[in-house]
């Protein structure tokens, strides 16, 4: 009963897609358990290049199931839009893809919310996705929320949305000054989405604990990182899931034990998008270079991504949460053009030597990183796939990566391709 969790250990953008490409060829399901349409997983393979929001990675491999977890939050446009792209690309998903019944929806209004609670926000700014995925979060812990069962029954669904619309609008009109949102709009809209979507609504608990019982291989689809956690991130610059260990297993109504491998993806240095702190930022050449090489743009919203050093202080504090049994490090070939590179080490703050980061937003930034420094590798890593040609600086730079992670490095990335890949221990679902 293999279920391997694939999750962000740092800022999101690690290069998950392609890890979980990479290993659903061996599985049966591939599950994603949190976040929604803010995510945006890039999988490169034989079949093209792809960016996916929602739909799980595993939508490639042939006889692999593809489960929306309870705990992802759902916009049913976004996913119809995705579904027909990826059919137009000679992908029919259809028959491979299910949605948890229990599922949050993300209506209209809550874009609508995420926008205006945004520019409200003004200079404290969270620098949202602005896909709506707080305010779905928000009614979902509110006790109003829309759940994918819901589209099963209109007469219903109109009868709640008679209970939860009143609130949203008066907010929308009276607080925003905006214009409301009419219960017909959404119920016109839900009557597609239903057409649509209906059959692939399910019980997917069940069905993700029935195949792990019976032997099968379970690929649990992380979106976001670790340091945008609700509660171990960088709150309040965070997303308003659970994208760690805990979000795997409430996300899809798995047991903790269940959870064989634990696999943390790492990126070779740290990026971040929109605000919060991140102490070892580069804004110098070194960091423009970096962005322009690695394309560094967010997948979703096209954004300028934040470049900065390895940050070995949260690694170690992302694998204390998350307990890796593995740690993968993607995009080593991103440094091959460097002479020399920094690995921070620890936090310097009033005079005190942190090898934690402090919990509290302000103090962490406050914190300045104190760096060590390795020799850059003369020999580009770039397509690398055997441990034996890897560079030996570029070596000790995994070897000191893993030390502060602490866990072993298991697979290492040198690019966007499958074969890109080297194995360095086989942990593949046998
Ligand atoms: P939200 O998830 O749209 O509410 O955005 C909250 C914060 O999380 C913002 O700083 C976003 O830039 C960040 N964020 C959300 N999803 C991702 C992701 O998939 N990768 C990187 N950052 C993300």
């Amino acid at each position: 009963m293999p279920a391997y969790a694939i999750l962000g250990a740092q800022w999101g953008d690690e290069g998950k897609g392609k890890i979980i490409d990479y290993l659903s060829r061996r599985a049966d399901i591939v599950a994603r358990f949190s976040g929604g349409n803010n995510a945006g997983h890039t999988v490169i393979n034989d079949l093209g290049d792809f960016s996916l929001h929602l739909v799980p990675c595993g939508i490639f491999s042939d006889g692999v199931m593809n489960v929306i977890g309870n705990g992802v939050v759902v916009d049913p446009d976004v996913l119809i839009e995705e579904m027909e792209t990826l059919k137009q690309g000679g992908i029919d998903v259809s028959r491979s893809l299910m949605v948890s019944e229990r599922a949050h929806l993300i209506m209209p209004y809550h874009v609508m919310l995420d926008t205006l609670a945004e520019r409200e926000r003004g200079d404290f700014a969270i620098g949202t996705t602005g896909k709506g995925i707080g305010p779905a979060y928000s009614d979902k812990t509110s006790r109003t929320g829309i759940r994918a069962a819901d589209l099963l029954d209109l007469e219903g669904l109109r009868h709640r949305l008679e209970e939860v619309l009143p609130f949203v609008n008066r907010v929308l009109t009276k607080v925003y000054e905006v214009d409301s949102v009419s219960i017909d709009y959404i119920l016109d809209k839900s009557r597609m989405w239903k057409d649509f979507l209906g059959p692939l609504i399910k019980p997917v608990g069940r069905y993700v604990n029935e195949v792990l019982d019976s032997g099968g291989t379970v690929v649990l689809e992380g979106a976001q990182g670790i340091l945008l956690d609700l509660d171990h991130g960088t709150y309040p610059f965070v997303t308003s899931s659970s994208p760690t260990i805990g979000g795997a297993s409430t996300g899809l109504a798995i047991q903790p034990k269940q959870i064989t491998n634990v696999l943390g993806i790492f990126k070779a240095y740290n990026t971040r998008v929109g605000s919060g702190p991140f102490p070892t930022e580069l804004f110098d050449d070194v960091g423009e270079g970096i962005r322009t090489i690695a394309k560094e743009f967010g997948t979703t919203t096209g954004r300028a991504r934040r470049v900065g050093w390895f940050d070995g202080v949260l690694a170690s504090y992302s694998n204390r949460i998350n307990g890796y049994t593995s740690a993968v490090i993607t995009r080593l070939d991103v440094l091959d053009h460097l002479d020399s590179l920094n690995i921070c080490v620890g936090y310097k703050l009033d005079g005190d030597i942190l090898d934690e980061p402090p919990g509290g937003v302000a103090a962490l930034e406050k914190c300045s990183p104190v760096y060590e420094t390795l020799d850059g590798w003369d020999v580009p890593t770039a397509g690398i796939s055997n441990i034996s040609e890897l560079p030996t600086n570029a070596r000790v730079y995994v070897d000191r990566l893993e030390e502060l992670i602490g866990c072993p490095v298991d697979i290492i990335s040198t690019g966007p391709h499958r074969d890109h890949t080297i194995m360095v221990r086989d942990i593949l679902i046998s």
